[in-house]
């Protein structure tokens, strides 16, 4: 297993008044070349949960084993360059990731740290790949919108080639059709290049769309781990969770509630019209 998270507790400003534990006994195992969505509330711990795939956070205890590294509150982690090369982590908030003058220096700054050959030509090829007119290379970024803040971290991270995509709330900021446009890149990156994809979301559409797993985080703790394909079937745990399920899954849920006795397998709006139009025409 590439990427496992064992007996992992996490605690903000440990030894101070304002200790906090975020993360509590947290056991996972990530499947390799999938998508995996985290959802779960505010504060319930995604954000701290992604910061230990490459150990921006280093578990207060237990461990954390991405491929062949182990990282545990025990030794002091050394050669992270490796792992970070492995793991990029495009962060919550883009502003924290862009320190540049110029856009092309900040998405050339991993690829050059990694001593990577053809940085501006990657710099140029990932900024066309989310989207990005390569015309605003040479502007700061601090002059740029969060949409395409957003897109820069990305692009940023795509620089690295790395072998697992590490995005928290990636769509946070898009427009719904620069939204769908980012979910269809990871979906493509995904199939086409086998990469591992971890995305932290509130977005239960894209979860439904896009991903082939998910992780549901509630106050520090992993209540589980899910296929897709079978999560939203059950939609009483969906509501313990707080959770609003996707709106095709509702409309299917409203229809049978009406008498109509539409396939569990249904979950996309196509499947869901042919169900209907089979029963009333
Ligand atoms: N730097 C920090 N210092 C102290 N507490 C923190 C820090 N960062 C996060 N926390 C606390 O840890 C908990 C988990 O935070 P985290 O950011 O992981 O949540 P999240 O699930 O990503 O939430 P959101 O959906 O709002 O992004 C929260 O209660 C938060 O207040
Ligand atoms: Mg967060």
């Amino acid at each position: 297993m590439s990427i496992k998270f064992e007996k992992v507790n996490y605690t903000y400003s440990l030894n101070t008044p304002f200790k906090y534990v975020a993360l509590k006994e947290i056991d996972l195992d990530i499947t390799p070349n999938k998508i995996t969505a985290i959802i779960g509330a505010t504060g319930s711990g995604k954000s701290t949960l992604v910061q230990h795939l490459n150990a921006l956070l280093i578990p207060t205890g237990g461990t954390v084993t991405v491929f062949e590294r182990m990282i545990s509150s025990l030794e002091k982690p050394k050669k992270l360059k490796d792992l970070r090369k492995k793991v990029g982590l495009v962060f919550q908030f883009p502003e924290y990731q862009l320190f540049e003058e110029t856009v092309e220096k900040d998405i050339c700054f991993g690829p050059k740290n990694f001593n990577m050959e053809d940085a501006e030509k990657r710099a140029l090829d990932c900024l066309k790949l989310v989207s990005l007119d390569p015309n605003i290379k040479q502007k700061s970024p601090l002059d740029l919108s969060g949409g395409q803040k957003r897109r820069v971290a990305i692009a940023g991270i795509l620089a690295m080639d790395p072998d697992v995509l590490v995005l928290d709330e990636p769509t946070a900021g898009l427009d719904p059709k620069g939204a769908k446009d980012m979910m269809n890149l990871f979906q493509s990156i995904n199939q086409t290049m086998k990469k591992t994809i971890i995305i932290v979301t509130h977005d239960m559409e894209h979860v439904l769309n896009y991903c082939d797993e998910v992780v549901v985080m509630d106050k520090g703790r992993v209540r589980g781990k899910y296929l897709v394909s079978d999560f939203f079937k059950d939609t009483s745990f969906l509501k313990e969770l707080n959770i609003l399920p996707p709106s095709v899954i509702r409309f299917k849920e409203e229809l049978n509630a009406c008498g109509f006795s539409i396939d569990e397998k249904v979950e996309d709006i196509q499947s869901l019209a042919n169900a209907i139009v089979k029963v009333v025409l």
